[in-house]
């Protein structure tokens, strides 16, 4: 059977940057609240479409693997922020890319929908079924944050990473293993309303989401879930924590990630971090850091790389990749941004003009008695 390695890795981050200081224009918060409960500083707000992200990121991937566009064969599109219900995400970054031959499909785990579609994609790779993929991890996060919520609105932020997948026949490459799981008993800890099927045609607007986050319970669900799975994973393929290069993690929280690498027996000092200048772009997180971390030549050849993920759902995971051995790009891609003519807070500034818009119109109709509706049908 083939193995299955990363050969390419590109970003998109939206330029505009939305920093502790600007939330606390209008929210009750404050930089010190912030940092000492998450380690995040600033983070980013896009001023394009999730797919427009994702196309850069997935061009610029695909120039450093020196792999052209149509000799893809599956895109992965991993996301829980996808710009349209129907059609799907992917197919829209196969129109973009001008990669008329590859299949295209949408993962939604949540903020571990990068790593599940990392393992889809794997296996696919394996098999024979497809000998490249595209592996996105996108999220748009600001046109559906609830910005009146101040427990949630200063921990996200919007961002994209793809890497390229290619088979391989060296031995011990790749995706190694991983370890899956979900903790579906907690599932109702984390849940925007307003978005989805149960919402649609009833006079609810995308102005009126409002999330439901346990903060403390994901808190303690997400430090026990990638601790438990980053320890499963190590055991199926026979490592020891020592053993251990580089740890890439899901970054929700700077506490989180450190009570997770402590409980895994590695020093901080192997932990690729980007909390602090992006916060938890959801399934963004662990692509955008693994590419932060070859650019910073933190990725060394050969080198072994552990991956623990949680989201919504609950989900949670962790991969282990070993590395193959050019850690440089082989191309570079001329995709980029359209020019940014807005500030981040402008831009979260139009879209709570807009929220507060819908609200008026629709009469508060997501706060009662519509909301009650759809609550009953929820499990
Ligand atoms: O990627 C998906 C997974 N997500 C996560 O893993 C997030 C997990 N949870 C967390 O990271 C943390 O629980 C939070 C960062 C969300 C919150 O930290 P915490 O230490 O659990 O704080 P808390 O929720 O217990 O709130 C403490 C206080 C409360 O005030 P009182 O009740 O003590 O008076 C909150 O109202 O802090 C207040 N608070 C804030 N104050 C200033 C909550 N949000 C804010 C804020 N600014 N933004």
């Amino acid at each position: 059977m083939k193995n299955a390695a990363i050969t390419g890795w590109g970003k998109c981050m939206p330029p505009a940057v939305l920093s502790n200081a600007d939330l606390s224009t209008f929210l009750e918060t404050d930089d010190e609240w912030i940092v000492s409960r998450t380690g995040m500083r600033e983070r980013r707000i896009s001023n394009v479409p999730a797919i427009e992200m994702a196309s850069v990121a997935a061009a610029r991937a695909l120039a450093c693997a020196g792999l052209a566009a149509q000799d893809v064969e599956m895109i992965v599109y991993g996301s829980c922020s996808n710009d349209e219900q129907v059609p799907n995400s992917a197919s829209g970054v196969q129109m973009r890319l001008g990669a008329q031959r590859a299949a295209a499909m949408d993962i939604n785990t949540a903020c571990t929908s990068f790593l599940y579609g990392l393992s889809s994609a794997a296996a696919m790779v394996r098999t024979g079924a497809v000998r490249n993929a595209v592996v996105i991890g996108v999220e748009l996060i600001s046109p559906y944050m609830d910005w009146t919520n101040r427990g949630v609105a200063v921990l996200f932020g919007d961002g994209c990473a793809a890497v390229v997948l290619q088979a391989t026949d060296e031995p011990g490459v790749g995706l190694l293993g991983e370890q899956l799981g979900c903790y579906a008993d907690a599932r109702q800890t984390l849940r925007v309303r307003g978005m989805g099927c149960t919402y649609a045609n009833r006079g609810l607007t995308l102005g009126d989401t409002q999330w439901d986050f346990d903060g403390q319970e994901i808190f303690k669900r997400a430090v026990h879930g990638m601790g438990e799975a980053a320890a499963a994973v190590m055991a199926k393929c026979g490592v020891t924590p020592e053993q251990i290069d580089l740890v890439v993690p899901h970054q929700a929280n700077l506490r989180i990630i450190e009570a997770v690498v402590k409980r895994a027996h590695i020093p901080m000092d192997k932990v690729m971090l980007t909390v602090q200048r992006y916060g938890n772009m959801s399934a963004a997180t662990v692509p955008v850091a693994l590419v932060e971390a070859l650019e910073e030549g933190r990725v060394k050849p050969g080198a072994l790389i552990l991956m623990p993920g949680f989201g919504a759902g609950l989900t949670l995971c962790a991969h282990l990749v070993r590395w193959g051995d050019r850690v440089t790009p082989l191309g570079s891609s001329p995709a980029e941004l359209p020019p940014l003519t807005k500030t981040a807070l402008e831009l979260v500034n139009e879209i709570r003009a807009i929220k507060a818009q819908a609200a008026e119109r629709s009469g508060g109709a997501l706060q009662a008695p519509k909301l009650a509706e759809t609550l009953g049908t929820l499990p």
